[in-house]
């Protein structure tokens, strides 16, 4: 039985030809009011293996390109009724990507070279060279497959280009979006590495909204930025009189995240104790809110990251190996920029196509210097270094071109940092330990943009001139720091 349902099979003929071959065969309409070449073309190109459509004016021309498209359209111009240019423009407004190639009976260059404006590809004089046409028709076929081809292949390459907002296309970003794509359908704990400001809160969320826990909660905790005496009831909730001042029942972020992923950003900086309890959650899925007697148990997935070396604080007896292992179930390492500078541009247009979007202006440009300072850069700050270096060009930069005179002076090289260190730039506080860019940023536009509010007597108009920025820029970063 099983044989007789086999052998049908085995036999049949491979599939080179059927109706899948016929719909792939690229399609020619030939438009030619004199009977003979109509069909003389139809003989020639159909042994040539096209799918070859004729109509006889450009009227049955019209009908047959509402009925569907063609690889090419081959038409006379010279034709009662309306001719081939006219047909040309109306097949454009059909359809912009139509290609054709033209055929005049005389030496009529005019009428041919209008037909190139409005679009066709060549044109043929006859009495033709049945090979010279041959050969025009199989090229413009072949252009218009590679160009298709491109289009797709465009769009394949730029989709790997964003994963989830993340931006990225080189080699290493390419194998994170892989491996996200891949570590998502886990439910693995994940650990994520990299400097700071590398994307490593961004891959947290990309790992949760690509996995099946996409539509329960995502639930994140700084571990560095909570108090070490309110990170237990953070995590596991309070019972009413646990500590002084619980005066209610309070669910921790574990229990909020039930069913889906909790992200606990600066795993590094849990104290000890800390890190016992959380070992235990990982382990048994169980705990016990603070001041609680019952066990609960606890669905989450654990997502963590750090930009310290955690080896190397195992190594130091600063955090828990058994925790380490637990935690690295799979680890992904963001690299940082600096390794990754085919990214730099594109990130940098990224950025300038949302602020400039955001304050209401045009996209810049960059100069062909400012992009060689971009990617000559080492970015200590990595991609958050970049994105405020072009929110803060879109801000100043008043011509449509992004300068390098623009950037900041620690992007403009070595030589002009020195300068400007040398020459009197040095009030500027050195890095050291608690050292925090950003905010230093912030409380200087906040000095500056205040100040010339004030010398401005509260116009802003003239603040923003006073400054050297816009009105846009200035409204925009008075709405960010909340001046009034
Ligand atoms: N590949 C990327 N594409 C687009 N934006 C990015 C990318 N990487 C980082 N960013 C942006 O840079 C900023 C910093 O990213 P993120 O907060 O994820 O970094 P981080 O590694 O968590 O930094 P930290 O260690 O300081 O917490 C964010 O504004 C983020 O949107
Ligand atoms: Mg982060």
């Amino acid at each position: 039985m099983t044989r007789a349902t086999l052998e049908p099979n085995r036999a049949a003929p491979p599939k080179t030809s059927g109706p899948e071959a016929v719909g792939v065969r690229p399609s020619v309409l030939v438009v030619d009011d004199e009977p003979s070449i109509r069909d003389m073309l139809r003989i020639v190109l159909r042994r040539d293996g096209y799918d070859v459509r004729t109509a006889e004016d450009g009227r049955q021309a019209l009908e047959s390109l509402q009925q569907g498209p063609v690889d090419l359209l081959l038409s006379d111009i010279r034709m009662p009724d309306m001719t081939g240019v006219e047909l040309l423009r109306a097949a454009k407004d059909l359809n912009p990507d139509v290609v054709a190639l033209m055929m005049t009976a005389y030496a009529s260059t005019e009428t041919a070279v209008e037909a190139m404006r409005l679009g066709a590809v060549d044109y043929l004089t006859k009495p033709f060279n049945i090979d010279e046409l041959r050969l025009k028709v199989r090229q413009q076929i072949e252009t218009r497959r590679l160009k298709q081809e491109n289009v797709l292949l465009k769009k394949a390459l730029e989709s790997r280009h964003v994963f989830a907002n993340i931006i990225g296309r080189s080699s290493p970003m390419l194998a994170l979006f892989e491996m996200i794509e891949a570590v998502a359908q886990t439910t693995s704990t994940v650990l994520i590495t990299g400097e700071s400001g590398t994307g490593k809160d961004m891959v947290a969320r990309a790992i949760h909204y690509n996995s099946l826990r996409r539509d329960r909660p995502f639930v994140a905790l700084n571990c560095g930025a909570v108090p070490e005496t309110l990170l237990e009831s953070e995590l596991f909730g309070h019972i009413k009189g646990a500590f002084t001042g619980a005066d209610s029942n309070k669910k921790g972020l574990i229990e909020a995240a039930e069913h889906g992923s909790i992200f606990l950003d600066e795993i590094g900086e849990m104290n000890a104790t800390m890190q016992v309890k959380l070992l235990r959650v990982l382990q048994d899925k169980r705990f016990r809110r603070l001041g609680g007697t019952d066990e609960v148990q606890a669905d989450i997935r654990v997502l963590a990251a750090t930009n310290q070396d955690l080896p190397a604080r195992v190594a130091e007896g600063r955090f828990r190996e058994d925790l380490f292992y637990r935690l690295n179930v799979i680890a992904v390492q963001l690299p940082p920029l600096r390794e990754r500078r085919e990214d730099v541009m594109l990130l940098a247009e990224h950025f300038l196509a949302h602020y400039a979007a955001e304050m209401g202006k045009p996209v810049p440009a960059v100069s062909e210097e400012a992009a060689a300072l971009l990617s000559r850069y080492h970015w200590p700050g990595n991609v958050r270094e970049l994105e405020n270096v072009m929110e803060r060009a879109v801000a100043l930069e008043r011509t449509a071109t992004v300068r390098a005179e623009t950037l900041p002076p620690a992007l403009r090289g070595g030589a002009a940092t020195a300068a400007g260190a040398a020459g009197g730039g040095g009030a500027l506080p050195d890095l050291g330990e608690g050292f925090d860019l950003e905010a230093k940023g912030d409380e200087f536009y906040r000095h500056y943009l205040g100040l010339a509010l004030e010398r401005a007597g509260g116009v802003q108009v003239k603040a923003a001139e006073m400054l050297g920025m816009t009105f846009r820029s200035f409204r925009y970063y008075a709405k960010k720091y909340k001046l009034r």
